[in-house]
């Protein structure tokens, strides 16, 4: 077994195998945040990936992907049940997100979550060099870093939570909350989104385990643990130069073109889960066409959503009602040739999607909780002409770093179909220096500023960022 020096650990792989046209099986980049902050950092830096191919069974053997190396973890139909579908997204994913649904408590799916945290801990073990970083990812690896340092105590360990970290009174429910806590504090550096996530950690480390915290540093046995936020981004210049491409140009003209060439355009891509808000924006779509302040044919919405966790049933349940609330509104506003929604559940490459913001003249953003965002960064990096409005919530992390965005709070009606109607009805000199703000923070903070202040921090300003290739 060949071993790396830096080794990333999540619980997917940056690819997904789906079947071609033709039948045969083909590789394509999975949607998600972490996967789109990942993947374009890591995609010339020699390193191991360990994660989930996808499906359950044996683990499939991946080729490399450019100087990446696959390592891929098997999952049962029992893990993928009780680890992926019930522990990690019926008990964490709810209960991190404000338990915007109610959050499952099954002595079952805790088994099964040690199980499978203990089987990438082996795995990253062995792909690990002496002395090797490792970087563990997300809210379904939690106890990793713990176990990872009993088997291999000369690893250098990070962890990184994508998700909220949610307050005290709700983390208090977890049945487990001890362990989870500790399985974290195998780390060296335990990073969070916001400084609030931090803030909570350290609360809760100091209630529950009775250790000396602040928000900064955490004293567990001769150790410390330093903890921090640090905000993920995008690829900024990667997402810019794809929208400037001619061909990703002449494909936007298409689109609206095929959309009738209306007066505006509203869009929003979100995978296809109840904290994204999808139902409420809806709603005030629906509010706003009843009361005549938008009309069909001057306006369209269009509404990516990519099926997500689909045997889950509060998933199964989202996206019935979704479909119903649009085919209603079709129904009831549309006219011939004219939908007052498009409504698209396919995944898109890169190029597709930059078309699609280069294309939006406001971007409906308005997640219930979401720990980042990376759609609105990603629609703000391809307004390359810095026109377009972004209607951002202020429960997306990425709120805190775009304050110019027009802010709403999606659980008010009023204020969402307001900040909607301001959107679409803003003035361009308004439009220009806000759109150029957030493209100049952007730029400054993109994801290798991300892996450089994180990585810095992990070795305290030491030599890890050799790691990094100097080219995303
Ligand atoms: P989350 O991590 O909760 O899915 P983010 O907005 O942070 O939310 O990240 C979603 C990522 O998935 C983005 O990079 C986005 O471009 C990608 N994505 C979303 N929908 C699609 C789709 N239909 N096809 C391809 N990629 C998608
Ligand atoms: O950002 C949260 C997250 O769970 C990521 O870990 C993942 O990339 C994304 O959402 C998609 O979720 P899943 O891996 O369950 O398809």
């Amino acid at each position: 077994m060949r071993q790396s020096s830096l080794v990333v650990v999540a619980n997917r792989l940056p690819i997904d195998d789906s079947v071609a046209p033709d039948g045969a099986c083909e590789w394509r980049r999975s949607p998600g945040g972490l996967v789109s902050a990942l993947h374009p950092l890591l995609r010339h830096t020699p390193a191991t990936w360990v994660g989930w191919a996808g499906g359950t069974g044996p683990a499939p053997s991946l080729p490399d992907i450019g100087s990446v190396r696959m390592r891929t973890v098997p999952l049962s139909g029992e893990d993928f049940r009780d680890h992926y579908e019930g522990f990690a997204n019926s008990t964490l994913w709810p209960l991190y997100h404000d338990a915007v649904e109610q959050p499952e408590y099954h002595r079952r799916w805790w088994e099964a979550y040690q199980r499978v945290n203990q089987r990438f801990a082996e795995a990253t073990a062995e792909a690990a060099e002496q002395g090797a970083v490792v970087w563990v990812q997300d809210y379904h690896l939690q106890l990793v870093p713990g176990l990872l340092r009993e088997l291999r105590p000369d690893l250098r360990i990070g962890f990184f939570l994508h998700v909220p970290f949610p307050p005290p009174e709700l983390f208090m429910q977890l049945p487990r909350r001890a362990e989870l806590l500790r399985g974290m504090l195998g780390a060296d550096l335990i990073g969070f989104q916001r400084a609030q996530a931090a803030h909570n950690f350290a609360q809760l480390v100091a209630k529950v385990l009775e250790l000396p915290a602040t928000d900064r540093r955490i004293g567990v046995d001769d150790r410390v643990v330093r903890i921090g936020a640090f905000p993920v981004s995008i690829d900024t210049a990667e997402m810019a130069a794809l929208a400037a491409r001619p061909d990703v140009v002449a494909r936007a003209q298409r689109l609206r073109h095929d959309l009738g060439d209306p007066g505006h355009v509203i869009l929003s891509v979100d995978r296809m889960d109840y904290t994204k808000g999808i139902e409420q924006r809806l709603k005030a779509y629906s509010e706003l066409l009843a009361s005549g302040h938008v009309k069909v044919r001057d306006t369209v919405l269009v509404q990516v959503a990519v099926p997500s966790r689909e045997r889950v049933t509060q998933y199964q349940i989202l996206r019935d009602r979704v479909e119903r609330e649009v085919g209603r509104i079709n129904g009831e506003f549309g006219r011939v040739g004219e939908p007052a929604i498009h409504y698209l559940t396919q995944p898109f490459d890169r190029a597709e999607l930059a078309a699609l913001y280069r294309v939006a003249d406001v971007m409906a953003v308005t997640p219930l909780r979401d720990g980042m965002n990376l759609v609105a960064k990603e629609y703000v990096a391809a307004r390359v002409d810095d026109t377009g409005s972004l209607l951002l919530s202020e429960f997306a992390g990425s709120a805190a770093e775009l304050p110019q965005a027009y802010l709403v709070n999606p659980h008010d009606l009023e204020g969402l179909k307001q900040g909607l109607l301001s959107a679409l009805e803003a003035d361009p000199a308004d439009v220009t220096p806000r759109m150029r703000a957030m493209r100049e923070h952007l730029h400054r903070n993109d994801i290798r500023a991300w892996a450089r202040s994180y990585l810095s921090a992990l070795d305290d300003g030491g030599s890890l960022l050799t790691h990094l290739a100097p080219t995303g």
